[in-house]
């Protein structure tokens, strides 16, 4: 079977990966992918732009494409789904109405009050003016998000009001986020620790899939600026299995069913970042509709089951019917960064030591690179993604580490310390 995957980093080198080791699978055409996604077997790069629905859907049914899988949100959110089903082509992913989730967060928090799926109170602005107001009224720390899709940069956690006003006039006044920040959301800070919950969806049937968290700020000890991830691990031990149901009864379950509710069902991967306080509570921070990057590439390490055969039943609605097989094994992702990442990446500098990782039993899946002369080259913020399996998460980390260590380009940067609190829990254990 022929699987066309959108996307370019390392979720979707991840997805190529193990979808090569499906039985079924004769061929994975990946657009516009990458050198380093292409490197595994099965994979050719396809040379067509994520926004060009028409030629994706052409090449899919020209190719007799069995399934399309959609990494990335920016396609979902633009109706990419819903163009392939109108063409009568498989492709897993939820339609645009209900990629809102993630594409809106207004409309995700007006969803939420509607379906009383726990979250933190918020209010919503597009008038400068009353936001600063609202933000003397409620004092700091407090949360401003933009309202659209920002590359993971629209969310501004302020521990000072002069954050907070600096941050909703960058998005009010000055329209650094153009129309995705023309509204924005304000809501209170919610403490705890944070967890990323994904479930495999079919509009009806939620299929939850292992426990991950992943490292949102670039530095040590959780400093620095925000990212989009600098490392994740799974399982997550802070969700322990009766969190793990309080998530699936009060959260992923009413969200699906408030989805169908809405006349919006939701069809692939439901990904719910989540604050768990300290009396084991859980709320939604965010909702995301695709698989988180890098939470893919440690989870996909330890998933045992066939991933064609766990995509083809959300595609055809029998999730019910399937289940999924995971290693016991723990496995820890630690990301390459380049450049000033997350301000600016990296460009044309010269990687090496990948086989080196790879032989001492890493799996190295590339996010922003390229290929020039047979060599691989650094082409963006987070490089790389050096992923291992251990006997727990504390074997995972120092395997992944070594192999991390193994690598070098100019300016690399990447956390030491993924995944501490999962080892602390061992520690206390
Ligand atoms: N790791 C966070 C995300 O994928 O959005």
């Amino acid at each position: 079977m022929h699987i066309l995957l959108l996307g370019n980093g390392g979720r979707e080198h991840a997805l190529a990966w193990k979808l090569a080791q499906s039985p079924q699978v004769t061929k994975i055409s990946v657009a516009p992918g990458s050198a380093g996604i292409a490197s595994e077997p099965l994979v050719e790069q396809v040379n067509i732009a994520l926004d060009n629905h028409s030629a994706l859907s052409d090449y899919a049914s020209s190719e007799n494409v069995h399934l399309c899988v959609v990494g990335p949100e920016v396609p979902l959110v633009a109706g990419v789904v819903d163009h392939f089903e109108q063409a009568g082509i498989r492709i897993i992913g939820p339609r645009a109405a209900a990629a809102q989730l993630e594409g809106s967060k207004a409309f995700a928090k007006a969803f939420m009050q509607r379906h009383n799926i726990p979250t933190s109170t918020h209010k919503t602005f597009t008038n400068a003016d009353e936001a600063h107001a609202y933000l003397d009224e409620q004092g700091a720390p407090i949360v401003i998000k933009a309202d659209g899709l920002a590359a993971g940069k629209g969310v501004v956690v302020a521990h000072t009001l002069n954050e907070a006003h600096a941050a909703v006039s960058a998005m009010l006044a000055d329209h650094t986020f153009g129309k995705a920040g023309a509204t924005v959301v304000i809501e209170d800070f919610l403490s705890g620790e944070e967890a990323s919950f994904i479930a495999l969806v079919d509009g009806t049937h939620c299929l939850p899939f292992a426990t991950s968290q992943d490292h949102k700020a670039r530095d040590d000890g959780d400093r620095g600026p925000n990212t989009g991830g600098m490392g994740a691990y799974s399982p997550a031990p802070v969700v322990t299995p009766a969190i793990e149901k309080h998530i699936m009864r009060d959260i992923v379950e009413p969200t699906v069913a408030g989805l169908q509710k809405d006349g919006t069902p939701f069809k692939g991967f439901l990904y719910v970042g989540l604050m768990i306080d300290s009396n084991d509570k859980a709320s939604v921070v965010e909702y995301n509709v695709r698989l988180g990057d890098p939470e893919t590439q440690p989870l996909l390490m330890r998933l045992d089951s066939d991933l064609l055969s766990l995509l083809d039943a959300a595609v055809d609605g029998t999730l019910n019917q399937v289940q999924a097989q995971w290693k016991k094994e723990s496995a820890l992702g630690v990301v390459l960064a380049g450049g000033d990442y997350p301000s600016a990446g990296s460009k044309g500098e010269t990687i090496s030591g990948i086989s080196d990782a790879e032989d001492i039993g890493c799996k190295v899946f590339h996010a922003g690179s390229d290929k020039e002369n047979d060599s691989f080259v650094t082409n963006g913020g987070r490089v790389l993604c050096v992923t291992a399996l251990g006997s727990d998460i504390k074997a995972a980390k120092q395997a992944a580490d070594k192999g991390a260590a193994a690598i070098t380009f100019a300016r690399m940067h990447y956390r030491r310390d993924i995944g501490y609190r999962a080892i602390d829990r061992l520690v206390e254990a």
